[in-house]
């Protein structure tokens, strides 16, 4: 069934825009999480253009109060039967570097961990009791195995995937699907900031009809590009030495951080 009230985190940029323009059109009611105001206003010209009702909410993922204040209350006018926990940023290490930054660490585990935890712990229960509605994680190819470049990210990331698993087991059974989304390169501002090679890297509007199919299909893991998926599934499996000495010969550089600094 299409979704008629969809909330979206990190709508002001790459992937999230790209859903949300996915999913704008008439009937539909798309509730849009951000900072940047700029931005936020741009994609909700460009959905209500398409004949959506948008409802921004200039919000930082980490303030707990201020997220469950305004995500009860969108859920009381337009009950949500689509929650996409997609806000994010990355941190990472350069070549030689052999600590990443205290401050970017804690910054990322707050937007990456504890905003999602933020977005989708107001929407349990009513979900929970509505015993419909779809909750969908966006996690990556980084969650499945650990990187040397980008330790904390990874960290968030694998925290993501086995939260969404958790909460699948307690959810369904209330009748509420919980999709986990494993995205590898997907071409937004995040991933631009990153120096490497991107295998099979795909476009932010790609990424967001791959997401929506695999959501219409109900699936619990919407992984692309597969093949990338199985290799990060494979790597689990082979000795872990073995893999380290592989990815060491990898290019890779990425910002310390992403946060803004105020
Ligand atoms: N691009 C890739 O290759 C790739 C691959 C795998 C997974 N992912 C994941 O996909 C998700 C979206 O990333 P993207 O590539 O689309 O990145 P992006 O273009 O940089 O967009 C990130 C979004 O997150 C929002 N955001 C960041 N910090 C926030 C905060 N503290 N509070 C509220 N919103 C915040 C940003 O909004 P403001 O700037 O307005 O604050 C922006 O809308 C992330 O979870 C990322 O880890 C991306």
């Amino acid at each position: 069934m299409q979704p008629r009230s969809i909330l979206i985190t990190g709508a002001s940029s790459g992937i999230g825009r790209a859903l949300a323009l996915t999913y704008a059109r008439h009937g539909v009611f798309l509730a849009l999480i951000g900072r940047d105001r700029e931005r936020l206003e741009d994609i909700a010209a460009a959905a209500r253009a398409q004949g959506a009702e948008v409802s921004l909410g200039q919000l930082d993922v980490r303030d707990q109060e201020a997220m469950a204040r305004w995500i009860t209350a969108a859920d009381a006018r337009h009950p949500f039967d689509l929650v996409i926990a997609n806000a994010g940023i990355t941190t990472g290490l350069a070549p030689g570097d052999l600590a990443e930054e205290p401050a970017a660490v804690r910054a990322i585990l707050g937007i990456n961990l504890i905003g999602v935890l933020n977005t989708v712990e107001p929407l349990l229960r009513p979900m929970g009791a509505r015993g419909a509605g779809q909750i969908v994680f966006i996690g990556s190819i980084a969650g499945v195995r650990g990187l040397p470049y980008a330790p904390a990210y990874c960290a968030t990331k694998a925290a993501v995937h086995a939260y969404s698993e958790s909460l699948r087991g307690r959810m369904e059974a209330r009748g509420v699907r919980v999709s986990l989304v494993i995205p590898g390169f997907v071409k937004t501002p995040l991933n631009e900031s990153i120096e490497t090679m991107k295998p099979l890297e795909i476009s932010a509007t790609q990424a967001a009809v791959l997401i929506q199919r695999g959501l219409k299909r109900g699936r619990a893991i919407i992984a692309f590009p597969r093949s990338l998926y199985c290799l990060a599934r494979l790597s689990r499996v082979l000795p872990v030495r073995c893999v380290d000495k592989v990815m060491a010969h990898f290019k890779v550089i990425i910002p310390k951080t992403q946060e803004r600094i105020r």
